[in-house]
């Protein structure tokens, strides 16, 4: 596998974003996708088998199970892209499908070089399967990815696991709007999307008993400590899950417990905290089913196909680019 070692310098980048996001007027905020260093991914990893957060046992289940119907609906040769390949756990059954047509290129994209290993290693063992990945973040890897295409072939995009939701409503199709600009027409984005569901599951699945989703909120902080050199006091904050006015979106905050001070010398900063405000750390938009038709066809797709899991409200939607 090829791995591609990331250019620019990633600790000054976060040092840069956390700089941006603590220091700006208003709600303090920080890029989500920071929660996922290593640490973060393994815990979001328990946080997929815990009872209270059903989404990835039901984006993989519809994987499981209609696997072969996806593939049936896909034309001629097609190379797969993946953004964000997590473990590659739920898409081996795709994979396998596909590989009994064609052989296949399977081109994980991934800012996570740990992940990408466990990928390889995961699917690593199917049969007629070529595996080059690309640790680089999404746009950049799918670019890549499109610059390797061959005459003839077209392009499955996967985006599963509704990574879709950690993007605001506009954002989320100007992103797809993207990814269509890269793709040509005919080829397919299969996307994975959470559905809208009770405020009280949704609480319980931002906040688990056990404490897991908390520490993967915490981590966040734990992270600027150690690669920003930061005095964070981990006992002085705490994770809390909040559902939208609308009820349409999950935010995960870190709370400060009590008024202090915080220094973060790589950032060059010392931000000061009030009783109770907050750190937003992560948005999880739901949608619904017919609002993922009109949300492709915003971005340039047509939604071929969708299926929808009965146990946890979660739809998978093949998308074909117009
Ligand atoms: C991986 C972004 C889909 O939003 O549900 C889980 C991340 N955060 N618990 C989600 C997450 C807290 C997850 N995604």
């Amino acid at each position: 596998m090829l791995v591609h070692a990331i250019t620019t310098d990633a600790t000054y980048e976060f040092a840069s974003d956390v700089r941006a996001g603590l220091t700006r007027e208003g709600q303090k905020q920080l890029p989500c996708k920071y929660l996922y260093d290593d640490v973060g991914s393994a815990l979001f990893e328990v946080i997929s088998h815990l009872p209270e957060y059903g989404l990835t046992r039901a984006d993989e289940r519809l994987l499981r199970r209609y696997s072969h119907e996806i593939v049936d609906l896909l034309a001629g040769p097609v190379a797969v892209a993946e953004l964000g390949s997590g473990s590659g756990r739920k898409t081996r059954w795709l994979l396998e499908a596909l590989c009994r047509r064609q052989r296949t290129f399977y081109y994980p994209v991934e800012i996570s070089r740990l992940a990408l290993a466990k990928c390889e290693r995961e699917l690593g063992d199917i049969d007629s399967i070529s595996i080059v990945g690309f640790e680089r973040e999404y746009l950049d890897g799918l670019l890549e990815v499109a610059a390797q295409r061959k005459a003839g072939q077209h392009l499955l995009v996967l985006f599963l696991g509704s990574t879709i939701g950690n993007f605001d409503r506009l954002a989320g199709v100007k992103f797809l709007a993207e990814v269509r600009q890269i793709l040509e027409s005919g080829d397919s984005l299969l996307l994975g999307t959470d559905l809208e569901k009770s405020n009280t599951q949704l609480l319980h699945a931002y906040d688990d008993e056990l404490g897991v989703t908390a520490a993967f909120d915490l981590n966040l902080l734990v992270r600027i400590n150690r690669e920003l050199d930061a005095d964070f006091d981990l006992g002085q904050f705490a994770h809390q899950a909040k559902i939208s006015q609308d009820g349409r979106c999950v935010e995960m905050h870190l709370r400060s417990l009590q008024r202090q001070t915080v220094t973060i010398p790589a950032a060059e900063i010392v931000v000061d905290f009030l009783q109770g405000e907050t750190i937003w750390t992560e948005s999880s938009h739901k949608y619904s089913a017919d609002e993922i038709f009109l949300t492709a066809r915003d971005a340039g797709f047509r939604c071929d196909a969708q299926w929808i899991d009965e146990q946890w409200p979660f739809a998978e939607s093949l998308l074909i680019a117009e």
